[in-house]
């Protein structure tokens, strides 16, 4: 796939995820009206769409249908994007500038940037329902409980949550993290929900428990790879073109891959993170060369 055909391709993707998510945001009214405006405003603000595109695509891959599919890739994204305004909150990162704008907390305060962040995650489950509602068959609603299953258990203290605890108490630590901790670090606070949005797309489109797997130890891959940069960003990118503050880290006394290893080793692995990934793909059925080139793309990204 050239590089042009990707990016259109890539293009249309972030314009499709958008106006699914945009199908389920809720309307701005009633007494609670303040919470509805902060989660929404979150949404909004855009970012890469990653997550619900790589369940789309993974789904489409396998043979899913986009049915199913649709609502549970807008519930993704709404707790990827609970994950970043509690992230940003002054007890977690203290940070101020999200995706091109001021982070929820600094709009809407502290109080509505918590409950904001709990108003996503609550309402994402709800929009899963969407899905239920739309089966067809037993077979279908067997596919959503399991997609749902792997939603809850990768949000939580089994996944992204649990990274997040071991990343916040890092901040107090006294030793250098082992390579163990900052795997399980990013294995959780960041792979967790991509092996979500693969393994979602997978078990809606009635995959194995072996292709599930194989999806999960890409996901893995693909979300140490995207830390990793995340990582190397927070020191060479820039500002305005990431869209959050750079030198966040730094500031937090945060260890991250580059404080362990250096930026150069980092690049390296995420190189080989990433190629290891898309040969994990390859044995999959399927077209995968949009998926492919996606995951090489975040090799060096800038945002
Ligand atoms: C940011 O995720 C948090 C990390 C896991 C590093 P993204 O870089 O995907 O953020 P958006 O969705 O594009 O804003
Ligand atoms: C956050 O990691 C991962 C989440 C679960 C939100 P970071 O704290 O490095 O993410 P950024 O750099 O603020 O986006
Ligand atoms: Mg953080
Ligand atoms: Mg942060
Ligand atoms: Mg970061």
């Amino acid at each position: 796939m050239t590089q042009e055909a990707f990016e259109l391709r890539l293009a249309e993707k972030v314009k499709e995820a958008e106006r699914i998510l945009e199908e389920y945001l809720p309307g701005e009214e009633g007494f609670q009206k303040t919470v509805l405006q902060a989660m929404n405003y979150s949404v909004r603000a855009g970012g890469k769409r990653l997550r619900p595109i790589l369940l789309l695509e993974t789904n489409a891959m396998l043979g899913g249908e986009a049915r199913l599919a649709e609502p549970f890739a807008a519930a993704l994204e709404l707790i990827h994007t609970y994950s970043l305004v509690h992230d940003d909150l002054p007890a977690m990162d203290n940070d101020s500038y999200r995706r091109g704008r001021e982070t929820t907390w600094k709009v809407y305060g502290e109080a509505m940037g918590i409950l904001a962040g709990d108003g996503l995650l609550n309402y994402a489950f709800e929009v899963t329902q969407a899905a239920f509602d739309r089966c067809m068959e037993e077979e279908e609603l067997r596919r959503c409980v399991r997609a749902l299953g792997i939603l809850a258990k990768n949000a939580g203290w089994q996944g992204m949550l649990g990274g997040q605890v071991v990343d916040v108490e890092a901040e107090k630590l006294e030793r250098a993290l082992t390579e163990e901790e900052i795997l399980f670090v990013h294995a959780h606070k960041t792979s967790a929900l991509i092996c979500s949005a693969l393994c979602i797309g997978g078990a809606l489109a009635g995959a194995s428990e072996e292709v599930l797997g194989r999806l999960d130890r890409i996901g893995r891959n693909v979300g140490l790879a995207f830390q990793i940069r995340d990582d190397m960003l927070d020191v060479i990118g820039d500002t305005q073109e990431l869209g959050k503050q750079v030198g966040s880290d730094a500031a937090n006394h945060k260890q991250t891959y580059v404080t362990l290893h250096g930026l150069e080793a980092s690049g390296r692995e995420v190189e080989r993170l990433s190629r290891e990934a898309t040969e994990l793909l390859a044995s999959l059925p399927g077209s995968h060369d949009f998926i492919e080139a996606l995951i090489l793309s975040l090799i060096d990204r800038r945002k």
